[in-house]
């Protein structure tokens, strides 16, 4: 694992993959276990067939190394032999079928789900979404923790651990059948927790669902499985598996500091207010690639003194909203009125010289 000079200093995150890991990821759910007891069955019966003939095989090349002008054994058109060759391969496979279609079949099972989560993959970042059970309603967007985020723009990794770290978890409760529906807003992404056993594409303009059961409470860890663009290594997913108790509790206090964070339509706001909502706004979601000081980095554009924040509201409203056409800019559709509003502000009072301007979100 070693980067250049620097070696990754890795350390073991609980619930995330051991240091120098070989094996599969232990199993929190039943389709997991039986995953690895496939992957156990077919590894031992394959290497039992490479034992068996390649034993053969070198006994033969052993026992006839000096042996000159014998004639080779012929066993054309042997009846016994083609038999056996065809009927014992036949039942090897048919050992290797049945359990293996028996995992994929309820695996592919997401009816009577006791909660339904809908994850959206965004270049380059996940959306939640929980469409039933008590939690219907909560929506927000998962991105890499912001103290990892300076190592992914730092473009080397280092640091302490696998860059698995997010803002915010999915919390979901022991024990229980949770579906995932998945679907992406750009291109292709692919939501996999490798302790769960479950990993389906998120594509864009198809529904696509999965589901899992955890067994344990504790931390999980996943990762984009789909190469997505520059940041794919940097989307990684988080599941929270908490009692009933505390889900319950975790659901309230989401509804609560959603219903506290719901904007008045008819509330003016003034400049400094708004100028700090955008701070926010611009950290959770513009400073992965313009860096928190606006400058950009790469082939990213330093957005100090640049046309577009310089230039009216309404134009980098429309940038903002829709990306930039050739792809360069991820559409942040899912901002709220005032969110898009607020940082606008922001950025035009930090980066234009015409600052003092405010952009109230009714507009
Ligand atoms: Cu999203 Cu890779």
């Amino acid at each position: 694992l070693g980067v250049g000079a620097k070696a990754w200093a890795v350390e073991d995150l609980p619930g995330g993959p051991a240091v120098n890991q070989l094996n599969l990821h232990p199993p929190v759910t039943r389709i997991a276990q039986a995953q690895h007891d496939l992957h156990w069955m077919m590894l031992i019966i394959c290497t039992l067939i490479f034992i068996g003939v390649f034993a053969v095989m070198f006994y033969s090349i052993w026992k006839h190394r000096k042996s000159k002008g014998v004639k080779p054994a012929n066993f054309h058109e042997s009846v016994k032999v083609e038999l056996a060759w065809t009927i014992i391969p036949f039942i090897i496979v048919i050992i290797m079928a049945l359990p293996a279609t028996k995992v994929l079949v309820a695996q592919k099972d997401t009816s009577s789900a006791d909660l339904t989560v809908k994850a959206t993959g965004y270049q380059w970042k996940w959306g939640y979404e929980y469409l039933t059970g008590p939690a219907e309603g909560i929506q927000f967007l998962s991105t890499l923790d912001a103290s990892q985020r300076a190592l992914s723009s730092a473009g080397t990794p280092q640091g302490n651990d696998y860059l698995l770290k997010v803002d915010k978890p999915l919390v979901v409760p022991v024990n229980k059948k949770v579906r995932v529906i998945t679907t992406a807003n750009d291109v292709i992404h692919s939501f996999m927790v490798p302790a769960f056993g479950i990993k389906q594409d998120a594509i864009p303009g198809f529904v696509r669902d999965t589901w899992f059961r955890a067994e344990k409470v504790g931390d999980f860890y996943g990762q984009c499985a789909e190469l997505c663009g520059k940041e794919h290594a940097y989307m990684p997913i988080h599941v929270k598996v908490v009692s009933e108790e505390d889900y319950v509790a975790w659901v309230d206090a989401q509804k609560k500091a959603m219903a506290a964070l719901a904007d008045d339509p008819k509330k003016v706001w003034v400049k400094d207010d708004l100028i700090a909502r955008g701070q926010k706004v611009y950290d959770a979601n513009c400073a992965v690639c313009h860096l928190a000081n606006g400058k950009g980095s790469g082939a990213i554009k330093p957005l100090d003194g640049s046309a577009i924040v310089r230039g009216p509201a309404a134009e980098m409203m429309h940038v903002v909203l829709e990306g930039r056409a050739n792809g360069a800019m991820p559409a942040w559709k899912q901002l709220s009125d005032t969110d898009l509003a607020a940082v606008v502000t922001f950025a035009k009072n930090h980066w234009s010289n015409a600052t003092n301007e405010v952009i109230q979100p009714a507009q």
